[in-house]
């Protein structure tokens, strides 16, 4: 299936200095980002614990970036009202977290947000293929979700490719994501790329982003 229009770069805040967040926001807005990505974490479905609503709600204030949340959470279905309440555009659940996945990404729509949903790397994509026309987004997890740092699996990218060629829509993949290995992804039919260490985790933001884009350039 074909794409088109543009990567969309949708920095991970995990990687953020946390003690300044505004400042750090406002940096990679102003160097061009496309989203914001918003890693929420419960201690249970992964063993990190992060943010919640009151802290999207105060991010709401300082950016116009959309807001892409990505819930590790069990049961999301509870609290996606209040996600929504706080400012976000995009709400990204798990496969593997809750029961009532349709119901979920449903409520998610009728509050006027986007619905996504996210696997593990071993999750098949025969667990999400029961709702592919529910969903305005499906983001591939390239590393085991819980923490920001670790290495990109390539093999992972088999399974956007197989998306690929089942969903129009939009593509994200979020672990290990870096300039030198973006290619792939891109390759493999993603038009979304979350970074966390490659972007916010660099000095120099801007550079960290032009250096995305050119690879962007060269491979679609
Ligand atoms: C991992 C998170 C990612 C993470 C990405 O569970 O979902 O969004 O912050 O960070 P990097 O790019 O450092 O792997
Ligand atoms: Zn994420």
């Amino acid at each position: 299936m074909k794409t088109s229009g543009k990567i969309l770069l949708a920095p991970s805040l995990l990687s953020a200095d946390f003690s300044r967040l505004a400042e750090e926001i406002r940096d990679v807005e102003n160097a061009g980002c496309d989203w914001l990505h918003v890693d929420v974490m419960d201690g249970h479905f992964v063993p990190n614990l992060t943010i919640g609503p009151v802290v999207v709600n105060a991010i709401r204030k300082v950016t116009k970036m959309p807001l892409d949340v990505h819930l590790m959470i069990d049961a999301p279905g509870r609290y996606i009202e209040e996600f929504r309440k706080a400012g976000a555009d995009w709400i990204t659940l798990h496969v593997e977290a809750e029961k009532d996945i349709r119901e979920t990404l449903l409520a998610i729509k009728r509050l006027g947000a986007k619905a996504g949903l996210s696997l593990r790397p071993k999750t098949t994509i025969a667990e999400l293929e029961p709702y592919l026309n529910d969903l305005d987004l499906i983001l591939v997890m390239s590393v085991e979700p819980g923490f920001g740092g670790q290495s990109f699996m390539p093999e992972t990218m088999a399974k956007v490719k197989t998306l690929r060629s089942k969903f129009s829509k939009l593509i994200s993949v979020d672990g290990g994501i870096d300039p030198k290995n973006a290619s792939q992804a891109i390759v493999a039919g993603a038009n979304v790329l979350v970074a966390g260490s490659a972007i916010f985790g660099k000095k120099d933001r801007g550079q960290a982003i032009q250096d995305f884009r050119e690879v962007c350039k060269k491979s679609s």
